[in-house]
């Protein structure tokens, strides 16, 4: 009789519905730095995993997390200088006014403990999200996740906006009139809401709108919705799940791409390059106010090895400069895939910060028509030639491309190399 799979037991195991990328699916066994390695001993070059951060098995983090569970784990209601060391390294990478922190374990808590305290400080109950996001997979954050609708549909407190694209949506506007229809989608959500009795109590976002598809914002954007939410008494929640931690290149936190300061701000994914860390920075008013009404403990947020391993990660970003190393690569991935895209029509755009960074296929360049089956198609001929990617957009038809942070200029060109190749044999 044959032999069970990986796959066979999987599905067995944990259904057929779990999802998994690539129509061949990749068994890994092995990472370091910017590659993977599969089970057959075949070597990939990573360029979608945002979580290991700072490069996979980075051994200052692998040192920090052993270092500690040898030592000692327990959890915040006792006293540990871990979780205050990693809290001062973390908090003094914001604006002064978001120094209290929470710690938590995935971006779903992060972002409904956001919710709650918005909630809870505001005494409002709407929530204004884009019409395309995903934040998490909790029953209330499941409930305005826009790009994956379960069956219990979108909350009735939840109005939804549509993210600015210069490229697509707002190809005929100029940038002014781009941010203006935002702001009055916002303007329009807060109506909506008070029809039906209610305030905002918090504006969610993605701060680069990673599941949108990168969109370029126009300038003034994001500042004009934040001021028209701070103005209906609702609080700017950025979360950084996927942009945070020195993505962008330009700054640690997306956000700082505009002049919108959050009044809360969620994390998660590169936090603790693998590790399961998650957290909330918030403004010490609100936390203060929370704190009064509601009592917050989380039994693995903030343990002694995770605040370790959180401390490791902000140390490697910085001593090994990878912010300026995303932004230095990132650049040089845009222009090299503007060039490719002089050479294979079907690039319609390219966009992004840092390295995080998106192609946009079309397949008519004069009506942009999403390329989507062919955007399957390169994701997959990618994988077989090598290098991991994937795909995001409400047309499925953007490359994203998201690699470790050390991503090198070198992995850049083996990237466009194999794009190249993979786009001629389309
Ligand atoms: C923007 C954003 N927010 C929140 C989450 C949820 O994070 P987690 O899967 O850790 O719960 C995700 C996960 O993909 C995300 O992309």
């Amino acid at each position: 009789m044959a032999k069970d799979t990986v796959l066979d037991r999987r599905i067995r195991l944990m259904g057929a519905d779990a999802p998994l990328f690539y129509s061949q699916p990749i068994h890994l066994v092995r990472g370091e730095g910017v590659w993977l390695y599969d089970a057959a001993g075949n070597r990939y070059l990573d360029a979608y995993n945002n979580v290991a951060n700072v490069g996979h098995c980075h051994p200052h983090v692998v040192e920090a997390l052993e270092k500690q569970a040898k030592t000692l784990n327990t959890h915040t209601r006792y006293l540990h200088e871990a979780i205050l060391d990693y809290g001062e390294a973390l908090t003094a990478t914001f604006e002064d006014h978001l120094s209290r922190v929470y710690l938590c374990c995935s971006g779903t808590e992060a972002n409904e403990l956001a919710l709650r305290i918005a909630k809870i400080c505001s005494g409002a109950e709407g929530v204004i999200v884009t019409d395309f996001c995903y934040h998490g997979n909790s029953q209330t954050i499941a409930e305005l996740s826009t790009a994956f609708p379960g069956p219990e549909g979108i909350g009735k407190n939840v109005r939804t906006v549509t993210s600015p694209d210069i490229y697509r949506l707002h190809q005929n506007l100029s940038e002014e009139e781009s941010a203006a229809r935002f702001t009055a989608d916002v303007d329009a959500a807060i109506d909506s809401l008070a029809e039906a009795g209610m305030k905002p109590a918090a504006f969610l976002v993605d701060t680069v709108f990673a599941t949108e598809g990168l969109p370029d914002m126009p300038g003034g954007a994001m500042e004009q919705a934040v001021a028209s939410v701070h103005a209906a008494g609702g609080y700017y929640i950025a979360d950084e799940v996927q942009p945070g931690f020195g993505r962008t290149g330009k700054n640690m936190w997306g956000y700082q791409l505009y002049n919108a300061v959050p009044d809360l701000v969620t994390m998660g994914k590169p936090m603790g390059n693998g590790h399961p860390i998650a957290g909330v920075v918030s403004r010490v008013d609100l936390a203060k106010e929370f704190g009064k009404k509601a009592m917050y403990f989380n039994t693995f947020g903030g343990n002694p090895v995770s605040a370790s391993v959180g401390l490791s990660v902000l140390e490697v970003i910085k001593q090994d400069r990878l912010m300026q190393n995303a932004k230095k690569v990132g650049e040089h991935l845009r222009a090299g895939l503007r060039k490719l895209a002089n050479k294979h029509v079907i690039i319609g755009d390219v966009r992004g910060h840092g390295l995080f960074v998106v192609a946009e296929l079309v397949t008519d360049t004069a009506n942009k028509t999403p390329a989507s089956m062919e955007t399957g198609v390169v994701v997959d001929g990618m994988r077989e030639r090598g290098v991991l990617i994937s795909r995001t957009g409400r047309n499925d038809n953007v490359l994203k491309i998201r690699p470790p942070l050390p991503f090198s200029k070198e992995n850049a060109d083996l990237l466009l190399n194999t794009l190249d190749h993979t786009l001629h044999s389309l």
